[in-house]
């Protein structure tokens, strides 16, 4: 609706995780990086967490496209599964044939699969989004399957991402060893201040390379102070502050227009650095 008014190919502040947006602030290039580390060097287990909008499937969606061409991956984005129901998602995400039948018949078939494709020199990825919805029985299937094991290494490697109560669950003692099996642990923690700047300043870069100063320094401050650096709040505020903008034909964004829209949408204002006087 906008985009044209101010020359922009697309909307840059889309909420959809998409790769071509991703800006690698240190904590999404970290996260990024151990996950492919853990996959690339066949070291199993992996558990990233981050408070919702934080940017965790955006990561995932780039990690798959920088995944080696032999790597197989099954994504698991419905987490309210049975362990039996958990399996059977597995092995359809593989694209291996298996008839009905108990678990242990399910477990067996992966199993096979795995050797096979560690035969042809193939890596074999299990990726569970949201994992904080799954049930302390099903966790503990998911340990099972990280026991599939040559003497060497890990058949598969498996990545748990999901928002921080994931962490909490973890702790519960019945999964003692669950949690020692964790080789990588990394949160992502919301952005600071000059990353959410220049977070915004990539987004509009990438929608029209010409950009400059869509939005004034206190306008990025007050979207910093609303959004918390959290990128999914930064994108609902950025995008209404620009259909706002266009609506009043404004090709600067100021502050009075971020304030607008945060109330409009019930965002409250949490002041960050309380100021102290120097006298009282
Ligand atoms: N590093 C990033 N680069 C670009 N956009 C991001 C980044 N992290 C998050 N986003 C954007 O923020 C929004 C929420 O991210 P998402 O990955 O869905 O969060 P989560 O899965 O943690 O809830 C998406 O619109 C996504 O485009
Ligand atoms: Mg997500």
């Amino acid at each position: 609706m906008y985009e044209k008014f101010y020359g922009f190919t697309e909307r840059p502040f889309n909420t959809t995780p998409d790769s071509k947006f991703f800006f690698p602030s240190a904590k999404h290039t970290e996260a990024l990086n151990s996950m492919l580390y853990a996959i690339n060097e066949r070291r199993g287990f992996v558990v990233i967490t981050g408070e919702i909008g934080a940017g965790k499937t955006t990561v995932c969606r780039t990690l798959l496209n920088k995944l080696n061409v032999n790597t197989r991956v099954a994504l698991i984005t419905n987490s309210h599964l049975t362990q039996r129901e958990l399996l059977a998602v597995v092995l359809e995400e593989l694209e291996i044939e298996y008839k009905g039948g108990s678990k242990q018949k399910l477990l067996s078939s992966l199993n096979e699969y795995l050797i096979q494709q560690l035969s042809y020199d193939n890596n074999v990825v299990l990726i569970i989004d949201e994992a904080q919805n799954l049930t302390p029985k099903v966790l503990e299937e998911v340990r099972m399957l990280s026991n599939l094991e040559t003497e060497k290494e890990k058949l598969i490697q498996i990545v748990l991402m999901g928002q921080p109560q994931l962490k909490s669950k973890l702790e519960n003692p019945k999964l003692e060893q669950f949690k020692q099996r964790i080789v990588v642990y990394h949160h992502i923690a919301p952005l600071t201040k000059e990353e959410t700047e220049q977070y915004v300043r990539h987004r509009l870069a990438i929608a029209n390379p010409q950009t400059q100063d869509t939005f004034t320094p206190s306008a990025l401050e007050a979207i910093y102070k609303y959004s918390r650096g959290i990128p999914r709040l930064i994108n609902i505020l950025c995008d209404s502050a620009l259909l706002s903008g266009y609506v009043f034909e404004m090709r600067q964004i100021n502050v009075d227009v971020i304030h607008e829209v945060a109330k409009e949408r019930d965002f409250h204002y949490k002041p960050l650095d309380i100021q102290i006087p120097d006298s009282i």
